[in-house]
């Protein structure tokens, strides 16, 4: 028995390892084609510039602190499947951080935070906006954050296409549980749920990702991966999806729709409660910003979701949403 546990524990090393060796690798490498990459690059450089530049000016200072005005959104998920020990079960979800885009953030998430009980918080990607952010701010802001969350069962986390594999270990120094293309377990008496947590699809997307999805045990599973885009081959083995990275599009029409959302395809998996196959997912504005500190009719978000034993529904607020 205890050489089976060293072997696993072994084995999880190894595994780990070998991502992070890949995962640098990849972050060293200009993100898509060299051109549109460089292009992006420029780009994206000019946009922070011109926020260092403007942070301090009135216009600036405003859009920010109305981007942070935070609404919780209280999901209620049920499902005929949902293991009876699990019924009640509340997963706090934050996404989409980006905790040095606007210094008060964390701040601001972790007062938020503070007032809500709930199970198991979970984070789908995007700590950080800019890719050169230190990383010991980030954590030090994260730390904030964690320390003000009230959820029995912990934290766990993915990465999203911003992160980096260098802020995994301190991350994990917080008492985050970060799943890099693995399945973890959580018992409630007799019952038990499964939940698989993916590292980023888009820049970093690896053939290890889909076959963590693929390798989810039987039995009632919950996906965790930054974007979306993951939806259709998450659908064969699990029921529920916690998603976030396109900001329910950070800036959007007055009916609330994304003026651009940032997904290739899926758009209809945007921003709130979907149904893709017979999973039922989530997808958060998330509580951040990129690049510019502004969110247009399109308020940052903390969901609490409640999972309950019955028929099936999604109720999002006041709302009963019709998925079928
Ligand atoms: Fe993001």
């Amino acid at each position: 028995m205890h050489s089976e546990l060293f072997d696993e524990f072994d084995d999880r090393n190894a595994r780990r390892r070998a991502w992070r060796e890949h995962r640098e690798t990849m972050e060293s490498r200009p993100e898509g084609k060299r051109w549109r990459g460089h292009v992006r690059g420029q780009l994206y450089g000019a946009a922070q510039r011109a926020h260092e530049v403007l942070r301090p000016t009135r216009p600036f200072k405003r859009g920010a602190e109305r981007a942070l005005r935070l609404e919780l959104t209280e999901v209620t998920v049920s499902l005929p499947d949902l293991p009876a020990d699990f019924d009640g079960y509340r997963i706090l979800h934050l996404t989409d951080l980006h905790l040095d885009n606007i210094e008060e953030t964390a701040a601001v998430t972790a007062e938020h935070v503070a007032q809500v009980d709930s199970d198991l918080c979970v984070i789908t990607g995007d700590i950080r906006d800019n890719i050169h952010a230190p990383v010991p701010l980030l954590i030090e802001r994260l730390g904030h954050i964690v320390s003000a969350v009230r959820a029995g069962d912990g934290v766990l986390s993915v990465l999203g296409n911003h992160d980096s594999a260098a802020m995994v270990s301190p991350m994990e120094d917080l008492g985050i549980r970060v799943l890099l293309n693995e399945t973890v377990t959580f018992t409630r008496g007799a019952d038990v749920m499964h939940i698989t947590g993916l590292d980023d699809v888009h820049r970093f997307r690896t053939p290890a990702a889909h076959a963590a999805l693929d390798a989810a045990p039987d039995g009632f599973c919950v996906a965790l991966v930054h974007s979306p885009c993951a939806a259709d081959q998450a659908a064969r083995r699990h029921r529920l999806y916690f998603t976030g990275h396109t900001h329910g599009g950070q800036f959007c029409l007055p009916t609330g729709r994304p003026i651009k959302s940032g997904l290739k395809r899926s758009g209809d998996l945007a921003s709130g409660a979907w149904r893709h196959g017979d999973m039922v997912g989530y997808t958060s504005r998330g509580i951040g910003t990129s690049i510019l500190p502004f969110r247009l009719h399109c308020p940052g978000e903390i969901a609490r979701v409640t999972l309950r034993r019955g028929p099936e529904t999604v109720s999002v607020g006041e709302n009963l949403t019709d998925l079928w």
